[in-house]
């Protein structure tokens, strides 16, 4: 009995449903293997407490849980939204931004990678609106550069120039739309923005919108 309980409350957590619903899924056997092997109605359990989730995130999506309109959450199994501890994205990508967005339900990754003291280097891509004029890169590498509305100045970032119009920016903070404001500063305008990597993170071959679970060496890595 005691161990149905248990069972039920660890299933709830995942989001399968009630404890009393796991309870009633235990008895009617829904509930095999053992373990890492054990199954729900034939199918893989889903990941225990404690995973990173790795999205490629589509234009037109908002990392809020509540917001109106479409959210990241939405391309997840709806299960994965009713899980306890909660899930949620590792700091945001703006709605129009495309590319890396990390998930977790474990508080410890979640607060030392958002953390302003977190050194971790976010790979972005960006089309520009207007060519670029050869002075950005020394200017965001400056460790000078204040933005708009702040007086304590970015740390410095390193700008790769791609094309007339295209650069790749690697910068270590995460500070509010920092990437828009950052070209903003230089007098021109983001029309398009890609997250690329996140520290040793890439997208692989993973399309828009799909996700997998990191692996224990994955998770490793960003520490
Ligand atoms: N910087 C931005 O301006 N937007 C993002 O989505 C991420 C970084």
């Amino acid at each position: 009995m005691k161990e149905t309980r248990q069972l039920a409350r660890y299933l709830a957590g995942l989001g399968y449903g009630s404890r009393k619903e796991m309870e009633a899924a235990i008895r009617a056997g829904r509930i095999t293997g053992e373990g890492e092997a054990m199954r729900f109605d034939g199918e893989p359990l889903d990941p225990p407490p404690g995973m990173i989730l790795l999205m490629h995130k589509p234009a037109g999506f908002t990392c809020s849980r509540a917001d109106q309109g479409r959210l990241v959450y939405e391309l997840l199994p709806p299960r994965f939204l009713k899980r306890d501890p909660a899930l949620s994205s590792i700091g945001r990508l703006d709605a129009d931004t495309t590319g890396l967005l990390l998930f977790t339900d474990d508080g410890k990754p979640l607060h030392k990678l958002i953390s302003p003291k977190s050194s971790i280097e976010k790979t972005y891509e960006a089309t520009l609106a207007r060519p670029l004029e050869g002075h950005e890169a020394d200017l965001f590498a400056s460790g000078e550069l204040v933005l708009r509305g702040e007086d304590k100045p970015l740390l410095p970032a390193r700008l790769e120039v791609t094309g007339e119009r295209t650069a790749r920016l690697t910068l270590t903070e995460g500070r509010y739309h920092q990437v828009r404001r950052m070209f903003a500063a230089a007098g021109n305008h983001v029309e398009a923005l890609h997250r690329a990597a996140f520290g040793p993170l890439t997208l692989g071959d993973l399309s828009q919108g799909d996700w997998r679970l990191l692996s224990q060496d994955e998770v490793a890595a960003l520490d």
